[in-house]
């Protein structure tokens, strides 16, 4: 908070998204709820995101759109978190490059025009490729990403570079692994599988997961993202010595694994193996994450391992059945 003092205004681009919605939560209850502006492509799914605080529907494409906002609430802080994710960029991937691209450009170029003070971008496992080492994978390392996401987060993480150097801009990124919430559904994913089993858990259907049940992917839950992302951008400009994007890691995990956590607090619950387009991409993908240079250089640690994820998530969905994904048996 050390920057945005009462009455600076936060601007969260992809806030209906499953962290922008969360994260535009938190930030609210921090800076206070008509500082944080919401804005996404699409109406709000929850009405939390309108009714709480200032939204605006807006398209990061969409050039004199993005600079009116910023003209009108002259941010101090923006998060940029609209993308195509891992699965859906594949099948549109000429899409995918140009909203994870061009968005990104429109939002830096915003940023220097404006003067704006600090810049969060996403960035992912998915800059890892076949080539990477799978097992503790370190900050710096091949990297030969096979997605047009992987590709699309891996050039943007040397464009921030490039403007923090060119134009001083104090642009900050974490490599997220996959995350869980039970506030908002991921879209489009690999790592989805995740937040959909807790679901099926809970409605009492079964779950076929697209994955294989030994496919262990570095994971992480909400309330974690949420800090560390809040931890990096509250940190001193002096802590920041990687302008890419910093590995980030909290838990490492296969289906067969979350389901047998499941199974401990619902014990009928049945999920069967049916892997599809996205178990190449999550073979592709680190199993586990170094994330020393973010411990060392501002402070990360994680609170939460797989058992603490899964009794929150299950208590959560159980108690908050608003959250709960509209689920039929048929439902996969
Ligand atoms: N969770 C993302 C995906 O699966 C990775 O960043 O695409």
């Amino acid at each position: 908070m050390s920057t945005t003092g009462t009455g600076d205004t936060i601007l969260v681009i992809g806030a209906g998204g499953q962290l922008g919605f969360e994260l535009t939560h938190e930030l609210r209850q921090l800076y206070g709820a008509s500082n944080v502006v919401a804005a996404d492509v699409r109406l709000p799914k929850h009405p939390e995101l309108a009714d709480a605080g200032p939204f605006v529907q807006l398209d990061v494409l969409d050039k004199a759109g993005l600079g009116a906002v910023m003209q009108r609430y002259k941010p101090k802080q923006v998060y940029h978190l609209a993308a195509l994710l891992s699965a859906t960029a594949e099948k549109n991937p000429k899409f995918g490059w140009e909203l994870n691209m061009d968005g990104l450009f429109n939002v830096l170029d915003a940023a220097v025009e404006h003067g704006t003070g600090r810049i969060y971008w996403p960035s992912s496992i998915a800059v890892f490729g076949p080539n990477t080492p799978r097992d503790n994978t370190p900050q710096y390392t091949v990297m030969d990403p096979g997605t047009i996401y992987g590709i699309s987060k891996q050039a943007g993480e040397l464009w921030l570079d490039w403007y923090y150097r060119k134009h001083g801009l104090d642009v900050r990124s974490l490599r997220y692994p996959g995350l869980i919430g039970y506030k908002s559904l991921p879209g489009g994913g690999t790592t989805d599988y995740a937040v959909d089993i807790y679901h099926h858990a809970v409605h009492g259907l079964p779950y076929q997961c697209f994955l294989q049940e030994d496919t262990y992917l570095p994971m992480m839950y909400m309330p974690d993202a949420l800090k560390a992302t809040l931890d990096l951008m509250h940190a001193p400009a002096e802590q920041i010595k990687i302008r890419t994007s910093y590995n980030l890691g909290a838990m490492s995990f296969s289906p067969r694994e979350i389901t047998q956590s499941i199974q401990q607090h619902i014990p009928d619950f049945e999920v069967t193996y049916q892997p599809d387009s996205r178990q190449q991409i999550a073979d592709s993908w680190p199993k586990s994450i170094d994330d020393s240079r973010a411990r060392q250089d501002w402070g990360w640690t994680p609170q939460f391992d797989l058992g603490a994820m899964t009794a929150d998530m299950l208590k959560h969905l159980q108690e908050e059945p608003q959250y709960l994904a509209p689920l039929t048996a048929e439902a996969k």
